[in-house]
């Protein structure tokens, strides 16, 4: 099983569909990111400045200035451990499966933990990650409980981490305007709705202190220049930001709709994908992938995540898809 989604070239291969032939539903990426114009020369030609637009047009957009540009919110994932002793770390699960490898890879003791064992569990852990809207199941938190959360953890000198890629749609839901307070850590990403992953562009939200060292633990040019030139318009355009809060979520409830009609009940999920736990989930997968749709499947609970169609011929394949798998699991021996 893949481990991430959008890994096409493999699967071209395996599946012999080339790879501009797949349908790739397999991330939570917004497929009609925002427009990136054409890069100017300067911008690849010269060494990244810290004092471009970028982190301007970020506190704008995050309602903070207790911000650090990071390579994706994944190299704050990454990062993060190193900066502690060995803690004891509870991490939601099921989540986004790097958290967890990260602080088990810097020798932390995780505690996978169910959403509804978090609360009785903030009091003996250093660190608690959350995912907030959570991928795949889409739970989402109470800026309340995080922040009493956050309040227990920092008198021990513990932190919480919110990880808030998929918040972008329902920005009211950020703790990114309390950032700052003590033991408190946001994750941001400019990947997901933006639907710019490829520039690798993400924010660490957090104390001055928690910056200054995870600055100089990434190093310098952290983040590339033609990265934060189109982060820093994307960030700065309200216009186009309003109107996909009203878009992606009128899509995905579409999408929710086309799976709940093809036996697929919907158990969760964010403007950007919808979650399904399936028994056959695998099955589904497979023939998806036969048909040339990738999704992604979890193992546990057996269940499959789906990003949006792109444009009117991908929802009419992927329906037309569905219809014939469910034909298949009626009919297979
Ligand atoms: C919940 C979550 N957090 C963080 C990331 C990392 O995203 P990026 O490094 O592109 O910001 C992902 C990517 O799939 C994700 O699903």
């Amino acid at each position: 099983m893949l481990e991430h989604g959008g890994a096409l070239n493999a699967l071209a291969v395996r599946y012999g569909i080339a790879a501009k032939d797949w349908l790739d539903l397999s991330t939570g990426i917004n497929p009609q990111g925002w427009p990136v114009p054409s890069v100017p020369a300067a911008v690849w030609r010269r060494l990244p400045e810290p004092d471009d637009n970028l982190e301007p047009a970020a506190q704008e957009y995050y309602g903070s200035e207790q911000l650090l540009a990071v390579s994706g919110s994944q190299a704050a994932i990454q990062s993060l451990p190193a900066l502690r002793v060995p803690a004891r770390v509870g991490i939601l699960s099921p989540g986004y499966a790097e958290h967890a490898q990260a602080w088990r890879r810097h020798g932390h003791a995780v505690e996978p933990l169910a959403l509804e064992a978090l609360e009785a569990a903030v009091d003996h852990l250093d660190v608690i990650v959350v995912i907030n809207p959570n991928n795949p199941t889409g739970a989402r938190f109470a800026p309340d409980t995080l922040l009493g959360w956050r309040e227990r953890l920092a008198v021990r000198g513990g932190w919480l981490v919110v990880d808030e890629a998929f918040m972008d749609a329902t920005p009211a839901h950020s703790l990114a305007p309390h950032a700052g307070l003590s033991g408190l850590i946001v994750l941001r990403s400019l990947g997901k709705f933006f639907g710019l992953a490829g520039a690798r562009v993400g924010f660490m939200l957090g104390e001055a202190e928690l910056r200054a060292r995870l600055g100089e633990y990434l190093g310098p040019w952290a983040v590339n220049g033609p990265g934060r030139w189109v982060a820093a318009q994307a960030l700065a355009d309200p216009a186009w930001q309003t109107g996909m809060r009203t878009r992606l979520p009128r899509e995905s409830a579409r999408l929710a709709a086309l799976l709940g009609r093809h036996g697929l009940k919907i158990a969760g999920g964010t403007a950007l994908f919808q979650w399904s736990i399936h028994p056959d989930a695998g099955f589904f997968q497979e023939a998806l992938a036969r048909r040339g749709i990738l999704v992604r499947r979890f193992a546990a609970p057996p269940s499959l995540r789906l990003g949006l169609p792109g444009d009117e011929a991908a929802w009419r394949r992927l329906d037309l898809a569905l219809a014939g798998v469910r034909a298949e699991r009626l009919t297979r021996p």
